[in-house]
């Protein structure tokens, strides 16, 4: 069984998509502002899947619609070669990022399918594009509950299709939920619906991974990383070497925490930034030194968008826009979606990097870096 309703957008609708919901639907807006409610005559039905997986709990909710053309259970996808053992599909690649998204302390994991032959084009090596057909999962566990998994699919070349589907009690099966369940599973945590996938990922340039990319890669531990991947001969330009942050331990680990937390939403390629024009994705052809990297030179001493406070004022955490949304969750919170618990661990990481500045924090006006250290 196929969900009839695409989630094709444009990279310019599915943009101003984030924007709007961002800025209007945060906290409930009654109706989806997406046109793609209207675009096809699909069964969606999202009474039918929410009614077998559990309470939809669509009341009130800015999305409650069924938007993915992916099939009804996970054991359709291609993730598993028989879902009752576990057994993976021969070609599906387990990784894990070096850098995790926070999650409420939900625990992880990941897989990449590429079609057979196909390369990834990782001619812009900060942004890589994605073959039709690929298809990549995470699985998110709970309080030790399995919760969902969910799939992001190429299905055409300016397609991607977006999902999570919920794990039923005895773990056998998954099913599609595109409109979210909160409070899934006997557990706190909430899955997304589709519109609230596309709102992350569809900010992240036309090809919505985040965490199949160089940087993220460029570890040695266990699972696909850059190495394997360049080795298997699956980059159209394979790198020379690894890519690393630059600085000292306490730059690298704030750094790279926001490159993940993020620089899905706040990069270039993302509608938000012609708003707010901050970069915490790190751009790899910038990483010769800590004040070349895209978060200082878009961040640090650079006063935030509505003015008063400045993003990362050095040697201040307690004076820093960026910490204070980061301390928080509501409507200032950052990242505003797919959390209700701030990270402890990220908040302490950011602000001792902060803290470590020096502080005229090596730049001059207008967030232009000096030679000075700062980092
Ligand atoms: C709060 C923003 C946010 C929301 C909402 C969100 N994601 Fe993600 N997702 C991320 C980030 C950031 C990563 C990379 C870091 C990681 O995997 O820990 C990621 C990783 C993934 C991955 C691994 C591949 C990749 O892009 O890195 C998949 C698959 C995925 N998400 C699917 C989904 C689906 C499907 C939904 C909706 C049901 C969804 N996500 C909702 C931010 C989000
Ligand atoms: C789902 C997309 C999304 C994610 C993920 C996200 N942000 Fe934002 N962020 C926004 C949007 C949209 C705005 C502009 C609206 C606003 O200020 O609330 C914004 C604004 C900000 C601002 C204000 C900057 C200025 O100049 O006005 C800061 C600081 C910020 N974000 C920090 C962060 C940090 C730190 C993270 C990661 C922990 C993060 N954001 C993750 C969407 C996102």
């Amino acid at each position: 069984m196929v969900w009839l309703r695409t989630v094709c957008r444009s990279r310019l609708t599915r943009a101003l998509a984030t924007v709007a919901s961002l800025g209007l639907c945060i906290g409930g807006c009654s109706s989806g502002g997406g046109t793609a409610a209207s675009e096809d005559g699909g069964i969606g039905g999202s009474g039918g899947v929410n009614a077998e997986a559990g309470p939809a709990d669509s009341g009130g909710r800015p999305d409650a619609r069924p938007e993915t053309n992916l099939p009804r259970f996970l054991s359709e996808t291609g993730l598993y070669a028989d879902i009752s053992t576990e057994e993976l599909s021969p070609d599906v690649q387990w990784y894990e990022p070096q850098w995790l998204l926070w999650s409420d302390g939900a625990t992880k994991d990941r897989w990449l399918r590429l079609p057979p032959g196909q390369k990834i084009d990782s001619s812009d090596m900060s942004f890589w594009s994605f073959p039709v057909g690929t298809q990549v999962w995470k699985d998110f566990t709970r309080d030790s509950v399995r919760v969902e998994t969910r799939l992001l699919e190429k299905t055409a070349a300016d397609t991607w299709e977006m999902v999570a589907y919920q794990w039923n009690d005895s773990q056998s099966e998954a099913e599609a939920v595109p409109a979210g369940v909160d409070d899934a599973s006997g557990t706190p945590h909430d899955v997304p619906s589709s519109r609230q996938c596309d709102t992350c990922h569809g900010a992240m340039n036309g090809d919505v991974v985040t965490s199949v990319s160089a940087l993220m890669l460029s570890h040695a531990g266990a699972g696909m990383n850059l190495t394997t991947l360049s080795d298997d001969d699956l980059l159209t330009d394979p790198p020379a070497a690894d890519f690393q942050i630059p600085g000292d331990a306490a730059a690298v680990a704030a750094i790279g925490y926001m490159h993940a937390n993020c620089g899905i939403c706040h990069n270039p390629t993302s509608a938000i930034f012609t708003t707010v024009d901050m970069a915490l994705w790190q751009d790899v052809t910038q990483l010769g030194s800590v004040e070349e990297t895209t978060t200082w030179q878009t961040a640090v001493g650079v006063r935030q968008s509505t003015g008063g406070a400045d993003r990362i004022e050095p040697g201040n955490p307690d004076l820093s826009a960026l910490v204070a949304r980061l301390s928080t969750r509501g409507l200032i919170g950052m990242p505003p979606l797919g959390t209700e618990d701030v990270d402890q661990t990220g908040i302490d990481v950011v602000r001792s990097w902060i803290s470590s500045l020096s502080v005229d924090g090596g730049v001059v006006d207008g967030g232009v870096p000096d030679a000075g250290d700062g980092g």
